[in-house]
């Protein structure tokens, strides 16, 4: 995805959607899957739910490279949101 909305590589809307539709599957099961109740559990689901949602609406605009960029930048921060607090 980095290479064809940085780089120099063409943009392809059929990859980038694949690569999107493997981001909203992974997200949801992580999502499903996190059936804590303390607080750093509840945070994590809805960090991914609010990923998924993000996911939801770059697919929307895939058709666009522009648009699907902007996009793609609100899920670049929504990973280092997260990794800044749970991934060290
Ligand atoms: C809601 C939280 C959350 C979001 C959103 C998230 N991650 Fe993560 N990610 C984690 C956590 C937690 C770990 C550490 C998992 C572990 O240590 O077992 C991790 C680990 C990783 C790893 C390292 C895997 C490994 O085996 O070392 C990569 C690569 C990664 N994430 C990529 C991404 C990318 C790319 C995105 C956005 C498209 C993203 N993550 C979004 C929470 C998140």
């Amino acid at each position: 995805m980095d290479r064809m909305l940085i780089g120099s590589a063409s943009f392809d809307a059929a990859e980038a959607a694949r690569i999107l539709q493997g981001f909203a599957a992974d997200s949801q099961t992580l999502a499903a899957r996190m059936t804590g109740t303390n607080a750093q559990a509840r945070d994590v689901k809805a960090r991914f739910e609010k990923f998924s949602g993000d996911v939801q609406s770059a697919i929307e605009a895939v058709a666009s490279r522009d648009r699907m960029k902007a996009r793609y930048s609100q899920l670049r921060a929504d990973c280092r949101s997260c990794h800044d607090i749970y991934a060290r």
